[in-house]
């Protein structure tokens, strides 16, 4: 089974992700991550990416797909996988199927997480990161039990540097222009289902499972 996740920066994708892919036995892929290890590593591909990201625009496609390729062909024993951050564009969704079309599968359900702006920019301006493991919390509705410091793996957590309120406006604008034309695609398809993305990650998570299992049934 393969799942789309989509909604707009903030919109609690990766929280989810993680959870879905622990739940349904599915390969997480988060392109936002693997851009980041990158940008950490200070690798050709993260030099490239890095200025892009610092103003909350899209990386260009040709460099996305190379490293969404091996992710892809690194799973192994599992169910399918759960996309997080992509697609993102037309041009990354036909690729998507085309990659998915050589494995003899396909996207079974796009779930799209609504949540207005000013959720989301309560959501990013709060929201602190591990660089290490990649968890994710948040200073007033999920703070770690010591502050500043990781409960999985002890690092010090850190602000996005993409979490400014500036850039935080650029990524919304570019998800509006880029990113939300998409409902209409897997709409168009009959494989889109809207969870609204409000209440606790527990309340949020129960929708989008059911959501799941609904797109596995059909
Ligand atoms: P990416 O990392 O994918 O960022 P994003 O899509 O903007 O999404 P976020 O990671 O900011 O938010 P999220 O929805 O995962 O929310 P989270 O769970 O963290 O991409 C970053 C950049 O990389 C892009 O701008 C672009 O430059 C580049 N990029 C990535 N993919 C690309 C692609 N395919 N093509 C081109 N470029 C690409 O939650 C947010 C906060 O809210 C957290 O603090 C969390 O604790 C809290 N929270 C979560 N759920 C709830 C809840 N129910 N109630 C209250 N708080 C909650």
């Amino acid at each position: 089974m393969d799942v789309v996740l989509l909604g707009p920066p903030g919109a609690g994708k990766g929280t989810q992700a993680k959870r879905l892919a622990a739940t349904f036995n599915l390969l997480h892929i988060s392109t936002g991550d693997l851009l980041r290890e990158e940008v950490g590593k200070g690798s050709e591909l993260g030099q490239q990416a890095a200025s892009y990201m610092q103003k909350g625009e899209l990386v260009p496609d040709d460099l996305v797909a190379k490293m969404l390729v091996t992710r892809l062909h690194s799973q192994q024993g599992l169910a399918g996988c759960v996309f997080d951050g992509y697609p993102r564009t037309r041009a990354q969704a036909e690729l998507l199927d085309g990659l998915l079309a050589e494995l003899g599968r396909r996207v079974d359900v796009a779930v799209y997480l609504e949540v207005p702006d000013d959720e989301v920019v309560a959501r990013l301006g709060g929201r602190r990161s591990c660089p290490s493991c990649g968890a994710v919390y948040h200073l007033r509705t999920q703070p770690p039990a010591r502050d500043g410091v990781c409960d999985v793996c002890g690092s010090q957590l850190v602000v996005r540097e993409d979490d400014k309120e500036e850039v935080i406006r650029q990524r919304l604008a570019v998800y509006r222009t880029h990113t939300e034309p998409l409902l209409e695609l897997y709409g168009g398809r009959g494989v889109l289902a809207r969870v609204p993305g409000q209440g606790t990650p527990e309340e949020v998570f129960l929708r989008l499972a059911d959501a799941v299992r609904g797109g596995r049934e059909r």
